[in-house]
């Protein structure tokens, strides 16, 4: 096929990839936004390259004619995980989109496949919008954790090193290493409640401190500048202590004093807008 050809075909994709990435993004961010514990981890994409296509369509004995009905991971999204537990929570979300409809899905999670690999595969239909008016395409969505995301990217570099050839002991080895990563994966479950408790407090605390840093920061419009700097080495002091409730007690007081001002001064509010 032509280079240009390719690059025609290849561009909806591009553009699939491109933005269920911002989305999904978004989709962490939000839960961040809201202080709440994001069930995604990471996202990434890639569009299929030429010679992987080209390779799968003659494994598969695909005509190049049906390429985009028969070959469904030209588009490829993938969402890592903390936990096992958060798959079942994205593939909810993804089932729930409007702008995904979902065409098949594969649990290799609970059945791994011969080789060990472990993760959760949606085929999803996506329309995007081109010159041409929209196009709708497949895309495949990989869901793992980071352990199983860790293990198949190692088997995957040997994979194509040995080709069809991987050496026995190898490939034995990669199994009892898919084993370890299924153990660490139920350890991590089992103590996912503590992580995420420590995770919930670095996260407040990091709140917290973004809060009254917002404040002082405000304050310096509307205060004079000896009480900011006193207010702020303050907040140092209490700081250094790293005690929740001491920066919980300084933040209150942050909003009152500064709310203060504000009602005392309604105009230099509107000109910080
Ligand atoms: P292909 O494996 O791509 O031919 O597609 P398929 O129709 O057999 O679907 P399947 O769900 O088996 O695999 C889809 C994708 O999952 C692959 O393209 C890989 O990215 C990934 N995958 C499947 N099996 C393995 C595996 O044994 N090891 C690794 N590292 N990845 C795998
Ligand atoms: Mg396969």
């Amino acid at each position: 096929m032509e280079t240009q050809l390719w690059r025609e075909i290849l561009e909806p994709y591009r553009l699939a990839v491109d933005e269920l990435v911002v989305k999904f993004n978004h989709v962490k961010q939000q839960y961040q936004d809201a202080r709440m514990y994001s069930p995604i981890e990471m996202v990434s994409g890639r569009v299929k390259r030429v010679s992987s296509i080209l390779e799968k369509t003659k494994r598969k004995g695909v005509d190049l004619s049906q390429l985009e009905e028969k070959i469904e991971d030209i588009a490829g999204i993938r969402l890592i995980c903390q936990f096992v537990e958060d798959i079942n929570t994205v593939v909810q979300i993804i089932r729930e989109r409007s702008d995904l409809e979902i065409k098949t899905e594969k649990d290799y999670i609970t059945k791994s496949k011969p080789s060990g690999y472990r993760s959760y595969h949606m085929i999803a239909y996506y329309t995007v919008q081109t010159i041409n008016g929209p196009k709708r395409l497949e895309v495949e969505i990989q869901i793992r954790t980071l352990a199983m995301n860790f293990w198949s990217t190692i088997e995957h570099s040997l994979q194509y090193k040995y080709r069809e050839h991987m050496p026995d002991d190898l490939r034995m080895r990669l199994l009892s290493a898919a084993d370890a990563v299924d153990a660490l994966d139920n350890e991590m479950s089992s103590v996912r409640d503590e992580i995420m408790d420590a995770q919930n407090s670095n996260r407040k605390k990091a709140n917290i401190i973004s809060d009254i840093l917002n404040n002082i920061e405000s304050l310096y419009y509307i205060a004079n500048e000896r009480e900011v700097t006193k207010i702020q080495n303050e907040f140092f002091q209490i700081y250094r202590k790293d005690d929740m409730k001491l920066l919980t007690r300084f933040n209150k007081q942050l909003d009152i004093i500064a709310e203060t001002y504000r009602a005392q001064n309604p105009r230099s509010q509107q000109e910080n807008i």
